[in-house]
């Protein structure tokens, strides 16, 4: 008889391993099957995010900001440095070890909560009375029987049509993060997240790069003022980035590749350089799940169906993260896998939409969470402003860098934040407060009259709340 259990989570990334720990604290009995292999053969678990995402992305952007402030910046504090050498090598090998302890942990965390770990690909077999069949793929193949199931498979980088990654000169993010040597000329197609991340890293690093984005306004989904200050401080330090092109042919030799594009107003051009990185989006993975095999309804785009709590077009049937709707966020992943496993348990999981942060790593960090301007200016929303420069914050000035700022957005009769907006040093962490505050459903008032450390980043914060209130008391 085959292996049961009470939940069986299929893809071990922020998704499914959370779910499987969460589901395992509730008392149920958990397996997880997750088929990333690590150089060796071995399981690695951790998804696309440890993988090849978030954690090996920002060793390598901290790497990289390391050597360019060594290069750069260190000098205006009085620091000389002679001979400052790179070893690629190194880095790649120090981002792999960050990888690998992310990987170990997740093992570890697994035997702490009694969760049976299986590595290879899970697929449907078919629905039983004892739930759903999942046959294992792996070294060895076996079928276990889960009377609940989450599916959390991720998703893949999208290729463009007719030009497939070779992970040599045509990148996905996964070659992205492992190219031996800095190229002397790098293009990416797309300037997303990914897009302006990996540029940042091998920019830093010497390469002359260049971004070609298919939209005529940068960064579309961030907020206008945001998006034009991040641009303003990409194009400072020379990451080129061509906006509303279209992109044509691309070949690849042994030289590198070279991209025929229109620029925006039209005219032909063409780009020789030794790497190129697609960074257009991901799709949705559903390969090899058998979704076929019991008719798990999936979209257009090649997602699984949910509704707003994860239920699939099944039975006991959940899916979460990338392979669903929604933003492609390891956090909104593991939100999702928390309230999966704490609705299986007949709690009431709760994921809120609107108050799910965004990040990205770059230098200036860009961060936001609710609201943006021009969503609220097309929803007809009466809503008040407020902005604070990191130019007037002292720990700003201290650090040594000044560029941005934050930005307040309040509804303009209650003064409850609707959404705020930042683009600065470590932002990334100070995005926190503003997406405490929304859940609470804090006024601007709020954080306006709430103590804030002297010096630090922060007091930008509060002064930009302060600023809805037109009171700022250092601008
Ligand atoms: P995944 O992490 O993709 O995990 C899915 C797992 O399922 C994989 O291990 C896969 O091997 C396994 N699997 C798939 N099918 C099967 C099967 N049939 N059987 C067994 N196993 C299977 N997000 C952030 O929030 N912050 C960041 O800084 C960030 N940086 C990123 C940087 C890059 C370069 C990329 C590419 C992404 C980044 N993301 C970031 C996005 C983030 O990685 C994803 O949103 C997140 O990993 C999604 O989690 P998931 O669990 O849904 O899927
Ligand atoms: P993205 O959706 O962020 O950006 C893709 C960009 O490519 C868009 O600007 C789009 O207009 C452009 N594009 C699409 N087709 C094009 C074409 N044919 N020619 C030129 N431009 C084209 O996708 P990206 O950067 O690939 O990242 C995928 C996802 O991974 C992100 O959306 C995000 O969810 C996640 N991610 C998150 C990170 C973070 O949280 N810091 C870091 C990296 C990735």
């Amino acid at each position: 008889m085959s292996k049961q259990f009470d939940v069986v989570v299929i893809g071990g990334g922020p998704g499914g391993y959370i779910a499987a720990i969460r589901a395992a604290q509730l008392g149920f009995n958990v397996a997880c099957i997750d088929e990333w292999k690590n150089a060796k053969g071995g399981p690695a678990l951790g998804g696309t995010c440890t993988n090849i995402g978030c954690i090996p992305s920002k060793a390598l952007l901290q790497s990289s900001e390391h050597y360019e402030h060594a290069g750069h910046a260190f000098a205006d504090h009085g620091i000389k440095i002679e001979g400052l050498g790179l070893d690629v090598a190194k880095m790649l090998a120090r981002k792999d070890n960050v990888v690998k302890q992310n990987n170990d942990g997740i093992v570890y965390l697994f035997k702490k909560n009694k969760v049976a770990f299986f590595h290879g690909r899970g697929s449907f077999v078919k629905a039983s009375d004892a739930g759903y069949e999942i046959k294992v793929s792996g070294e060895a193949e076996e079928t276990i029987t889960g009377k609940q199931i989450i599916v959390a498979t991720g998703s893949n980088a999208r290729a463009l049509p007719g030009t497939p990654f070779d992970e040599e000169n045509i990148l996905s993010n996964d070659g992205a993060l492992r190219i031996g040597a800095v190229p002397k000329k790098l293009a990416l197609i797309g300037s997303g997240v990914i897009g302006l991340e990996m540029g940042s890293v091998w920019r830093r690093l010497g390469a002359e790069v260049t971004v070609l984005e298919a939209l005529p306004t940068f960064l579309g989904a961030v907020d206008e003022q945001i998006a034009k200050e991040a641009l303003k401080a990409f194009t400072k330090q020379k990451l080129k980035i061509e906006l509303g092109v279209k992109v044509g042919e691309i070949k690849s030799g042994k030289k590198g590749v070279s991209i025929a594009y229109t620029d925006a107003k039209g005219g032909a051009q063409s780009l020789e350089v030794d790497k190129l990185i697609v960074s257009i989006g991901r799709v949705p993975n559903t390969i090899g799940l058998g979704a076929e095999a019991v008719d798990l309804k999936l979209d257009e785009r090649g997602a699984i169906v949910v509704d707003e709590e994860c239920r699939t077009s099944l039975p006991n049937v959940w899916a979460i993260g990338d392979v669903v709707r929604g933003p492609m966020l390891a956090h909104k992943a593991e939100e999702e896998g928390v309230a999966v496993a704490e609705r299986i348990a007949g709690q009431h999981g709760h994921v809120n939409f609107n108050t799910i942060p965004w990040v990205i790593y770059t230098s200036p960090e860009i961060a936001w969470v609710g609201q943006t301007e021009q969503q609220l200016k097309a929803s007809g929303r009466a809503y008040k402003a407020g902005t604070f420069p990191f130019l007037a914050n002292g720990r700003a000035r201290a650090l040594g860098d000044t560029t941005g700022m934050v930005k307040f957005l309040a509804d303009a009769a209650t003064d409850e934040i609707l959404g705020v907006h930042m683009v600065g040093p470590m932002v990334s962490e100070l995005i926190s407060e503003a997406v405490v505050a929304m859940e609470f459903k804090a006024s601007a008032e709020d954080i306006a009259r709430i103590c804030h450390a002297h010096p630090s980043l922060s007091e930008a914060t509060k002064e930009a709340a302060l600023a809805v209130d037109k009171r700022t008391l250092n601008f």
